[in-house]
């Protein structure tokens, strides 16, 4: 979508967009299936492979010349020095004034990264030590309730990066996980969440982890303090509630009004994101179920990932290559979304955390100097577990008017071995990224005797582009590794847009009209509504449906 308005106009005056708009213009129409058979190498050609993550990119709708415009645009726009203001902790979240620092968070100890004159890597790793110790009490059953038993059920209250990271990685690490343990994750305000959750646990052997950066947040608060009277309803102590909670936050004040003892607090830092998070202290819960050996392996293929984008040649970069793609697809073709469809049952979380992760960090409509844009940014990214969304929305990536890039991503083996089920996973994998790319030409259908009628709807035009990811195993590492790229990816990105990638503004108004709107709903009084219209109509509706739902 192109917008008229004053703007910086800064991005689209690069001469490496100009140079793009017209070879767009050019190679628009150019059908994957000529560009693989001008050039049978292309397949191995155009892949790159670092930390053992192989990315094949031949099925996109590019040329070299476009990688290498793309290349053109990633450092006219600031992409390398970007790239090294972030890792030496400069403050490039500019509208929090605050630096950027995930990857401080896999940083081997004895590095050294400054922020406000201090050395952050040696508390990363102090909370991390604090992190093994008690993961392994609670694991071991030394850490014990306020009746003396060993806890067996980890839950989770966080909502945001303080939750989708934490289920992603649990669901994603299952294999690794204590199967002695139960992991339970409650974000929604809805009670229906927290019913759920603790349905069927017993309190005496039950631990809370609060999650929350600020710990102010208005679901998470809620449900802890349901938690809390979950808690002292059984236990009836008010000392039982040290035994059966900790908290992760940056806000040790807000944790100790709760009545969390501050020794059993893990902390972090404003330089560390919501959705950034998952390898901080709100990986707690990751941590208790792998174990701290299984979670520093993790840490170190996110570290992997986060050396090769440092110094990787952009032409083998992969969240460089990733990155640019996007802005490819979203900024020249229109595309409005991409798809991520991991072929892998764990990873069914992952398409949910890489919502946020990526419409978070880059929905946004002004550049980072406060300029209106005058081109898309970011895409709404979403997706399923192959083969499961083959047989839901596929129907749509291969014949219906929209263009969707994808991202399928699959593994050499299986960490499940199930008769021969992991080669018909994968053999569906490359077949629908052969079926996108190449299509079914007319001519095709109608050797296959289909009948004249049927010709137009059996026709597959392809030329719908994906990359392919593949790793060996899904381990903690590769998880690491996984994530990072995708962090990255969103990174180059936002560079590219000149977008601050790590505030999220937008989710403030909302907020603060339910706080405006919950008084209306609960008084007894009928209230006098100043909303438009419709929300008034709503209110009332709501009022009159709660009252009839009482008496009934
Ligand atoms: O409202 C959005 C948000 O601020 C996210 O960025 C964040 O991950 C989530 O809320 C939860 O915030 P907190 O960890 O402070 O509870």
């Amino acid at each position: 979508m192109k917008k008229k308005s004053k703007t910086s106009g800064r991005l689209r005056e690069r001469p490496a967009w100009e140079a793009l708009e017209e070879h767009y213009r050019k190679i628009r129409d150019l059908h994957l299936r000529s560009l693989f058979a001008e050039d049978p190498g292309r397949g191995e050609r155009l892949t790159s492979e670092a930390a053992g993550i192989y990315l094949d990119y031949s099925k996109n709708r590019v040329t070299d010349e476009t990688v290498r415009l793309l290349i053109r645009l990633a450092v006219e726009c600031g992409l390398p020095e970007a790239i090294e203001a972030m890792f030496q902790g400069k403050k490039i979240n500019v509208t929090e004034g605050r630096a950027v620092l995930h990857t401080a968070l896999r940083a081997p100890r004895g590095e050294r990264v400054i922020v406000d004159g201090q050395d952050v890597v040696p508390g990363v790793h102090a909370v991390l030590d604090r992190m093994a110790e008690f993961s392994e009490r609670v694991r071991g059953g030394q850490w014990r309730g306020y009746g003396g038993r060993p806890i067996r059920n980890v839950i989770n209250i966080g909502i945001g990066g303080s939750d989708l990271g934490p289920v992603m990685a649990y669901e994603a690490l299952r294999h690794y996980s204590s199967g002695d343990m139960t992991f339970r994750f409650v974000s929604n305000v809805d009670g229906t969440d927290f019913a759920e959750a603790t349905r069927g646990m017993d309190p005496e052997e039950t631990l809370f982890i609060i999650s929350s950066k600020t710990f102010t947040t208005l679901e998470t608060m809620t449900n802890a303090f349901s938690a809390r009277g979950w808690m002292l309803k059984a236990l009836r102590h008010e000392e039982a509630i040290a035994r059966h909670f900790v908290a992760v936050s940056t806000n040790a004040r807000e944790v100790a009004k709760f009545g969390i003892d501050t020794a059993n607090m893990f902390g972090f830092w404003d330089w560390v994101g919501g959705r950034y998070s998952m390898d901080s202290a709100i990986g707690l819960s990751t941590m208790i179920a792998i174990g701290p050996e299984n979670f520093r392996l993790m840490l170190a293929g996110f570290r992997e990932m986060d050396e090769h984008f440092r110094t990787a040649p952009f032409e083998k970069n992969l969240p460089v290559l990733m990155g640019l793609l996007a802005v490819w697809y979203n900024n020249f073709f229109g595309a409005q979304t991409v798809a991520v469809l991991p072929y892998d049952q764990y990873l069914k979380r992952f398409p949910a955390y890489l919502q946020q992760l990526t419409m978070e960090s880059n929905g946004k409509h002004v550049t980072i100097e406060g300029l209106p844009v005058d081109y898309d940014t970011g895409p709404v990214y979403w997706g399923e577990p192959g083969t499961n969304g083959q047989h839901s929305f596929y129907q749509l990536i291969h014949q219906g008017t929209r263009l969707i890039p994808c991202d399928f991503i699959g593994f050499g083996r299986t960490l499940n071995p199930v008769g021969d089920q992991h080669d018909l996973l994968m053999a569906n994998l490359f077949a629908q990224t052969e079926a996108l790319a190449f299509g079914r030409t007319e001519g095709e259908v109608r050797a296959e005797g289909t009948p004249e009628g049927l010709v137009p709807h059996r026709v597959f035009e392809g030329n719908r582009p994906s990359n392919t990811i593949l790793a060996g195993r899904l381990t903690p590492e590769t998880l690491g590794k996984l994530v990072c790229l995708y962090e990255h990816s969103v990174f180059t990105q936002g560079t590219i847009w000149g977008v601050d990638s790590f505030d999220q503004w937008g989710v403030e108004l909302g907020k603060a009209l339910a706080k405006r709107i919950i008084p209306e709903l609960e008084s007894v009084e009928e209230p006098r509504l100043g909303h438009d219209s419709s929300t008034n109509a709503l209110i009332r509706r709501y009022r009159s449906l709660k009252k009839a739902a009482t008496r009934n």
